[in-house]
């Protein structure tokens, strides 16, 4: 397999196109963003951690017949991944109230959410990620019913996967959010699953273990993704 040009250079990772053309190699870099990309900045070793921590999780996935992207690691910040068709919707599930959903609502941060909440966001940063619903995308073409009653399945079936799977680490899958593409017809879940995508807190302490460490500025970011990949089994370079 070639590396060869780069397709697309996102927030955190690019992409480039390879000798075969159903596959893709995604590099996760150091850089981090959030507020849509308003605050940038590098944090040593998070593409390295991000990248191995994906992988893992990617693996026990599919072994739970979760049809993902991920061929293998090819280096510790590059992975080989199945070139998908992105569907540019967001599927989110939380656990736990947490982020936009307490400031939407106003409800209590922290509050079991019985059963947990499924939410649809438009991937356009241009617009911030605004949140939509079925119907609208299915009527502007963004995808068809069929695809979204699969991806709100597989994303469901991936809450029970990893809930156990924190759970074991004592700790806490607050909410997290999927990106889904299209391969030879089949959904099949893309991207990355890391703690820049989704909430962890410790079981005992409640402590932020995820990017909010870098949204709220309370330091330690690397170190907790470290620390959590470290209590599910991830064992970082
Ligand atoms: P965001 O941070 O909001 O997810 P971004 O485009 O800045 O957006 P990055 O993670 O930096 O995100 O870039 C990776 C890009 O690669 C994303 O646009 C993602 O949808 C896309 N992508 C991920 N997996 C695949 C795949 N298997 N095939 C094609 N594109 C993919
Ligand atoms: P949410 O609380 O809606 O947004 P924010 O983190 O901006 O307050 O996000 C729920 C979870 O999904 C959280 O773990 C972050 C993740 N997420 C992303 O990583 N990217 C996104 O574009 C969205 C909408 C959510």
């Amino acid at each position: 397999m070639e590396k060869r040009h780069e397709l697309y250079a996102g927030k955190a990772k690019s992409v480039h196109a390879t000798d075969d053309p159903d596959l893709l190699v995604l590099t996760f870099r150091d850089d981090t963003s959030a507020f849509d990309g308003e605050r940038m900045e590098s944090l040593a070793r998070k593409g390295m951690v991000n990248n191995t921590f994906n992988a893992y999780i990617m693996e026990k996935l599919q072994a739970a017949g979760i049809p993902t992207h991920f061929e293998k690691r090819l280096s510790g910040t590059e992975s080989l991944v199945k070139k998908l068709e992105m569907i540019p919707v967001e599927c989110v599930v939380r656990n736990i109230a947490a982020g936009g959903l307490v400031k939407r609502l106003g409800v209590e941060e922290g509050k079991a959410l019985s059963p947990p909440t499924f939410e649809l966001f438009l991937k356009d940063d241009a617009k911030h990620d605004p949140m939509i619903n079925e119907s609208l995308a299915e009527t502007f073409g963004w995808a068809t019913p069929g695809q979204l009653a699969e991806m709100k399945s597989l994303t469901f079936q991936v809450n029970e996967v990893l809930k156990a799977l924190f759970e074991e680490g004592d700790l806490l899958l607050v909410d997290y959010k999927l990106e889904f593409g299209l391969f030879k017809g089949q959904i099949v879940l893309g991207d990355e699953f890391s703690p820049d995508g989704c909430r962890l807190w410790d079981a005992k302490t409640r402590e932020k273990l995820d990017k909010d460490r870098f949204r709220q500025g309370l330091g330690g970011v690397i170190e907790a993704y470290e620390e959590v990949g470290r209590r599910i089994g991830v064992r970082f370079d």
